[in-house]
């Protein structure tokens, strides 16, 4: 079975500790990483045209605008061929209480009939939220699967429970 981590993460300023710091790779990213390689799965980077800007309060701007619009920002590129993968995990932070609008528009491209998808989010305290809930909507026919929520600004020590993760799936 073809795997898939398909994920969206943004470098830049975010908080940690309730400290404001610049990464240079997100919450999301080094989570969707540690799954691929513990999964053996392909990496797709759900990317947008064009990006939030690095500074923290710019984005929280820009993606509350695109939310309340409910905006399908325009992405770059798609997997080659999303027909071959059964299996997807599809990881993204928390974005008022969903999913980044980008998601959405990444998700609307694909008929997701027949498959299996994997949630993961990373977030500072609302877990999920109504993403799990969007989700079913947006990808009618796929099987929605138990999904994983990590707290965004301790990614780096998420290996034990994505390890954990992939054994009950
Ligand atoms: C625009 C924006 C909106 C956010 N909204 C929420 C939210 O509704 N709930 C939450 O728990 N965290 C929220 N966060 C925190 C992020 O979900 C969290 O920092 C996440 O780990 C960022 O992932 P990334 O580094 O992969 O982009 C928000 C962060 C940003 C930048």
């Amino acid at each position: 079975m073809a795997k898939l981590v398909a994920f969206y993460s943004r470098a830049g300023e975010n908080y940690f500790g309730g400290e404001k710091r610049y990464v240079k790779v997100g919450n999301t990213e080094k989570v969707a990483r540690m799954i691929a390689e513990a999964a053996g799965a392909d990496l797709f980077r759900i990317e947008q045209k064009e990006p939030y800007a690095a500074d923290y309060a710019t984005c929280v701007e820009q993606a509350k605008k695109d939310f309340l619009e409910q905006a399908r920002p325009e992405i770059l590129g798609n997997p080659e061929s999303m027909g071959q993968y059964d299996e997807i995990y599809l990881g993204f932070p928390s974005y008022c209480g969903t999913m980044p609008m980008a998601v959405f528009t990444f998700l609307e491209k694909y008929d997701w009939t027949g498959k299996k998808i994997y949630p993961f989010v990373t977030h500072e305290g609302s877990g999920f939220g109504r993403s799990e809930k969007d989700l079913g909507t947006v990808c009618a026919g796929a099987e929605i699967g138990t999904g994983l929520s990590i707290v965004g600004s301790k990614a780096d020590d998420a290996g034990a429970e994505v390890e954990r993760w992939l054994t009950i799936l």
